[in-house]
């Protein structure tokens, strides 16, 4: 059976992710993880804090720290968030851990003996009252491309263009706005002609790639690929490994994108003890490697990790899948640290448990387009489907169960008309499962409803109330097909709302945790019976009906709160 190692995109530690962050990579990919593992697969979710380059430089410049005390801060609160959400990672590691950093290392002088590193002069922005070069974000300027005038050195936030620095019109220096002079700098590049061919074959052929990446990637590998420079003029980051280039470091994408290979490694070696067992996912072709990440990291997990892996010359896999979103928005707006829209995960949590917004978020995951994040959406969420369609389906069914069969339940058998609705609901429940296989979140969301829905519908049918005294045989019958839909919730809402889901497993009086319940074995069968209902209590709660009235409110109350619980480097 396939083996998968799942892996989201690892967050640059500048500052606490916001909600788009969450559901364009770590939750989609926890999601997912979750699934797998549900279907008894063999599954590795790995991440961790994207520490380098400008952005955490240049944050960290800012408020006056070295970055390392900035990541550290941030990776621990970051761990402490995921931690809060339920992601389910095997390893969340960090770009400054001594096994990434090595493995980096050792990977570029692979590359380098290969064949595939040259170093060349390179004739840089350079910022004479700093007093340094200006790579990536350090330098601002416009796009030569779309005109966006907030472009930065390495890429347009606009048109997702990767960029050189030099390409830039207008140049400032992001860290005092001055117009930075041109001065010569030696550095390292990788080859990627050499790989040309074999990625262009790969992209047109693999047949799990989404058509906006593979369109977006073959279009860009056909126009030819140049040589990209791997090293910085930079102190912060992993050394560069190459004779001559002592003082500089490995480019933050070159080094991050290994994160994934590195925190495989990481896991066995803290786990398991085998330093090499991370080959035999790696180095596999049976294993299935699926990256989530936010649209505007495309170039460099469809283009640019492939081409590492293929300059290696050791037998790594291409990525199986890449789901890719598209943005979500606040309100309309794009989040925006600086201008304060948009909230922050923590901020959310003083809002609502961790279950709604990871219900909330799936169900806005911006999968095809844009999709805009709002609070009367939020509160219909939370009120109409969480607590209306599922929480008051699963809450009738128990209580009639508790309290006209004394919490006993009955012992499965022909259930005569009403198999006709547990057939709905188990074929409905294997389209969901479909859905998560394609990653197809958000409809498999959908799906779920559905069968809520459907579940009540089934009980103002057979109204089993009424049918318990008048004719209880049928009764009986009618609320058995019912605690199968019960049940079935309880396993699709795993990945979902995982604390939801356990809950409603130990009040079906399920020994052990739906999360080990493994669909394949499960899915078909109704409740045991002789399952006792000891306790029925609400699955969700209500946001107040003022909520949309307070809603600003509530949320400058949970940044108050929020900011208290920050580290001192975060309370900005
Ligand atoms: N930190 C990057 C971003 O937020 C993503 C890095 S993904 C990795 O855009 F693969 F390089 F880790
Ligand atoms: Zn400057």
């Amino acid at each position: 059976m396939a083996k998968y190692v799942v892996t989201s995109a690892w967050p640059y530690v500048n500052h606490v992710p916001h909600l788009g962050t969450l559901i364009g990579s770590v939750l989609s990919a926890d999601i997912y993880a979750r699934y797998l593992r549900l279907r008894g697969r063999q599954v590795v979710f790995v991440s961790g804090s994207d520490e380098h380059g400008t952005p955490i430089e240049l944050e960290a410049r800012k408020k006056g720290v070295h970055p390392r005390e900035l990541t550290d801060q941030v990776h621990e609160f970051d761990v402490k968030m995921w931690r809060e959400y339920r992601i389910s990672f095997d390893n969340y590691s960090r770009t400054e851990s001594p096994v990434h950093k090595e493995f980096v290392m050792e990977f570029m002088k692979r590359l380098e003996e290969n064949g595939y590193i040259f170093s060349q002069e390179e004739v840089l922005p350079y910022c004479e009252r700093d007093k340094i070069f200006l790579p990536d974000r350090f330098v601002e300027g416009t796009c030569p491309y779309c005109g966006y005038e907030k472009a930065r050195g390495d890429q347009c936030d606009e048109c997702g263009r990767l960029l050189h620095p030099t390409e830039l019109k207008n140049p400032r220096c992001a860290l005092c706005g001055s117009k930075p002079v041109y001065k010569s700098t030696r550095h390292w590049f990788i080859d990627l002609r050499r790989v040309q061919d074999r990625l262009l074959k790969w992209l047109e052929s693999h047949g799990e790639l989404q058509d906006s990446v593979k369109k977006y990637s073959i279009n860009w590998v056909a126009q030819g690929l140049k040589p990209r420079s791997v090293t910085r003029d930079l102190s912060w980051g992993v050394p560069a490994p190459f004779k001559g280039a002592e003082g500089k470091t490995i480019y933050v994408w070159f080094d991050a994108l290994l994160g994934y290979v590195s925190a495989t490694k990481e896991l066995f070696i803290m786990r398991r003890g085998d330093p090499e067992e991370w080959k035999s996912w790696w180095w596999d072709s049976g294993t299935r490697t699926v990256y989530f990440i936010g649209k505007d990291n495309i170039p460099f997990h469809a283009i640019i990790l492939p081409a590492l892996f293929l300059a290696s010359h050791d037998p790594y896999v291409l990525p199986w899948r890449i789901s890719a979103t598209e943005y979500l928005m606040y309100e309309g707006q794009q989040f925006s640290k600086s201008r304060r829209i948009g909230v922050w995960i923590d901020e959310a949590l003083e809002i609502a448990p961790a279950d709604y917004w990871r219900w909330a978020l799936a169900r806005m995951r911006p999968e095809a387009r844009d999709t805009n994040f709002t609070w009367k959406e939020f509160y219909r969420i939370v009120n109409t489907e969480l607590n209306d369609d599922i929480g008051n389906f699963v809450n009738r069914v128990l209580s009639l169960v508790r309290s006209r069969m004394s919490g006993v339940a009955p012992e499965p058998e022909d259930l005569g008309e009403h198999q006709g609705f547990v057939e709905r609901v188990r074929r409905a429940a294997w389209a969901v499962a479909e859905d998560l296989e394609a990653i197809r979140i958000k409809r498999a969301t959908e799906g779920i409803l559905e069968i809520a829905r459907e579940g009540n519908a089934h009980l103002n049918r057979t109204q089993p109330w009424k049918l318990l005294s008048q004719d209880r045989e049928e009764g009986v019958r009618a609320l058995s097909a019912a605690l199968y839909a019960v049940k079935t919730l309880a396993h699709l809402l795993a990945p979902f709302t995982p604390d939801a889901a356990d809950r409603l497993w130990s009040m079906l009086g399920l020994a052990g945790s739906v999360h080990e319940a493994v669909w394949d074995e499960w899915l078909d069968r109704p409740l045991p019976g002789g399952a006792r209902i000891v306790r029925v209590e609400p699955l969700f709660q209500k946001l107040p009906d003022d909520f949309l009235e307070r809603v600003d409110e509530i949320v400058e109350d949970a940044r108050r709160r929020a900011r208290e619980k920050r580290p001192p480097l975060l309370r900005d």
